[in-house]
């Protein structure tokens, strides 16, 4: 913990009582996201669950979905990876692809203490993991990304797959394991066309890898699905394991994406000017809460006409006049994304029962990746 975090000395305090802007975990409502998904993905669909920490980040997390029956992590940059396998998880997938060689040197190192996959999509990505493995004198386990839709990273699935399979399987220092694919493009899609969309996506993956089988490529990792759409991508026959993580705080994201787990992290903020009735200045802007995906929502303030967030200042102009609002009151919002608005904090307060239990360091959040 920073020795200016904020809130470090907070154990024991009300909610209320946290100095603002703050990130805040209902731990409880946390842990029954987790059991929620635990018990989807490995109990009712016989999958491996590897929870994605971009968007979560403290180790602390990645400790407890582990204890909930995960097998380890996801993560989305070295220093994730990093951070977890000093926490001591030793089960991570990198599941981007990591460019340069001194980068690739430190995802090499890592072998050492624990088992972390990395993502590939080319021949010339697996190169740079290759001369990385050979100088640290390890062995990098990969899966191949395919693109399933999104349109981002990933290799075509089918033969353009299989025969970059052959490559990776051949390459120096590298350890073919199976197949990856992210389905993002499906969040946006209604209930009944996700699941059209997520079967199709995760049918191009299934076969892809029985194709590997077929040439005799490993493919016993074959990793897909977030919090947006592992409820329809899960029971596709053939995965082994979900990427989803996000899920176990919520958002209103994950929300208008079709998932209804209880918002458990929020962003407690304070009331520092009331210039009319209708209006209300909060001390939480941009730099503390995102609007990527949408804007967050504030609590108990009654209806909201708008938002505008600048830096410093969260901006809440009422539906209605309010007078009980007042200089020094808390506001809570609820985030329009997590991911994008955890890794703005160094801390995440965590409260049972609205009673401040831990403060967690956020690793990993900014410039070092
Ligand atoms: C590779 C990958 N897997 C899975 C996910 C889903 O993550 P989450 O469940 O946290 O939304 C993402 C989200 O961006 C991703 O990039």
């Amino acid at each position: 913990m920073p020795a200016t975090s904020a809130n470090s000395q907070s154990i024991g305090l009300q909610k209320s009582e946290l100095e603002t802007p703050a990130l805040c975990l209902d731990i409880a409502a946390y842990q029954r996201n987790v059991a929620r998904m635990a018990s989807f993905i490995i109990g009712q669909c016989g999958l491996k669950w590897r929870p994605h920490m971009k968007g979560q980040k403290a180790v602390e997390l990645a400790q407890h979905a582990v204890r909930a029956g995960a097998i380890g992590v996801t993560c989305a940059t070295v220093y994730e990876a990093e951070a977890m396998v000093d926490a001591g998880v030793s089960e991570i997938l990198l599941a981007n692809q990591v460019a340069g060689d001194r980068k690739a040197r430190r995802l090499a190192r890592l072998q050492r203490l624990a088992t972390v996959i990395s993502a590939t999509d080319s021949a010339a990505h697996l190169e740079i993991l290759s001369r990385a493995a050979l100088a640290e004198q390890v062995t990098i386990p990969v899966i191949l990304e395919l693109d399933v839709g999104m349109g981002r990273c990933g290799v075509v699935c089918g033969k353009p797959a299989v025969d970059l399979g052959l490559v990776a399987e051949r390459m120096p220092g590298i350890e073919l394991l199976g197949l990856m694919g992210w389905e993002g493009h499906i969040l946006k899609y209604d209930p009944e066309e996700k699941k059209r969309q997520a079967q199709s996506a995760m049918q191009a993956l299934v076969e892809t890898a029985a194709m590997f089988r077929k040439e005799g490529l490993r493919a016993e990792v074959v990793s897909a699905a977030g919090s947006g759409t592992f409820l329809v991508s899960a029971p596709v026959a053939g995965l082994t394991e979900i990427q989803a993580g996000g899920g176990v705080f919520s958002d209103l994201s994950y929300q208008k994406w079709g998932l209804e787990h209880e918002f458990a992290l929020t962003v407690l903020t304070r009331v520092v000017s009331r210039p009319s009735p209708t209006r209300v200045l909060v001390d939480g802007g941009f730099k503390t809460m995102s609007y990527c995906h949408g804007y967050p929502e504030p609590l108990g303030v009654g209806a909201v006409k708008s938002l505008v967030l600048s830096a410093e200042h969260g901006n809440i102009e009422l539906a209605e006049p309010n007078d009980s609002l007042r200089v020094g009151d808390p506001v809570e919002f609820v985030p329009g994304y997590t991911d994008s608005t955890v890794c703005l904090h160094d801390e995440m307060c965590v409260l049972r029962d609205g009673v401040v239990e831990a403060v967690w360091g956020i690793p990993g959040r900014s410039g070092r990746r």
